[in-house]
């Protein structure tokens, strides 16, 4: 199922559509295996299905390329802190921009209650998979919300539930380097209004030892990559604009990087971070 010169299915000739997987990572196979009980010879067939099914659905690279099979949120230095703080009862967690919301299983395979955690995507579709891909839908207490950051308050309770709970850990990966810096204000403003206190955002995205903008994937479309210093920069405007405050803390590496890959060059880095609000 490589990509093809076929017309019926152009987005898969635009660089983002890889090869059928012939191995699955370890970390996603074993969460498959254990919470979900795929049978290990059928994990690499399951999850070529989900890519399949996803990428019909919405063609992301992160569903072309199979980042999806990339568990993020336990590679972050504060995972087990994060772990132990949702453990708490009523502790809240917030995974924007989900997707099939895999990190959300980790967690729940990790010992966190799952009625402690919240999903939301704009694609509703996506999260429906999430349970073909998990097979938990009769098991997961989490809620899944179908709501767009940038239209924040305006989207009724989807929304203000949310902010009347106040969220203790927001996680939010390959989300905000999807957009231009103003977008990114945008949303963080938004996003802002839903953390506590002492709350932290944490994530990965496609960060740059040249920040600035680069071609999205949307035709002639920009999005804005971030390093620390300009990550930072742009939590101060959210907190000025918002009356808060936030501590941005970040590393860049390679980790995970293919400069020769349709999505990223000999600037990129995996960027991750954690956002603390002060005020
Ligand atoms: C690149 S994917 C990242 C998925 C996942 N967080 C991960 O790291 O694998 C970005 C996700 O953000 C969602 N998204 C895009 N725009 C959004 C918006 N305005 N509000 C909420 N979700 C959005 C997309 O539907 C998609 O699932």
């Amino acid at each position: 199922m490589a990509a093809t010169n076929e017309t019926s299915f152009p987005e898969r000739n635009r660089g983002w559509y890889q090869d059928d997987l012939t191995e699955v990572n370890e970390p996603i196979r074993k969460l498959l295996e254990s919470y979900s009980k795929v049978p290990s010879s059928e994990v690499v067939k399951h999850v070529n299905t989900i890519r399949e099914r996803g990428f019909a659905s919405n063609p992301y690279p992160c569903i072309g390329l199979y980042r999806f099979a990339i568990l993020t949120l336990s590679t972050h230095p504060l995972y087990k802190t994060i772990v132990e703080r949702l453990k708490a009862p009523n502790a809240s967690y917030l995974d924007v921009g989900c997707c099939f919301g895999q990190d959300l299983r980790q967690l729940v395979q990790d010992g966190v209650p799952s009625e402690n955690l919240v999903g939301l995507d704009i694609e509703g579709a996506l999260m429906e998979l999430g349970y073909d891909f998990f097979l938990d839908r009769d098991t997961l207490k989490s809620r899944f919300v179908v709501a767009d950051v940038f239209k924040g308050a305006e989207q009724g309770k989807v929304w203000t539930d949310l902010v009347e709970r106040g969220i203790d850990v927001l996680h939010c990966s390959a989300f905000f380097h999807l957009f231009t810096l103003d977008e990114q204000i945008a949303a963080g403003k938004q996003i802002a209004e839903l953390i506590k206190k002492d709350g932290i955002i944490v994530g990965r995205q496609m960060g740059s030892v040249k920040p600035g903008n680069v071609a999205a994937i949307k035709a002639d479309s920009f999005s804005y990559r971030h390093n620390v210093e300009t990550f930072d920069a742009m939590w101060k405007e959210v907190g000025e604009a918002t009356q808060t405050r936030w501590k941005v803390e970040g590393t860049m590496d390679m980790i995970g990087i293919n400069p020769s890959s349709p999505v990223e060059d000999e600037n990129s880095r995996r960027f991750l971070f954690t956002v603390t609000r002060i005020e």
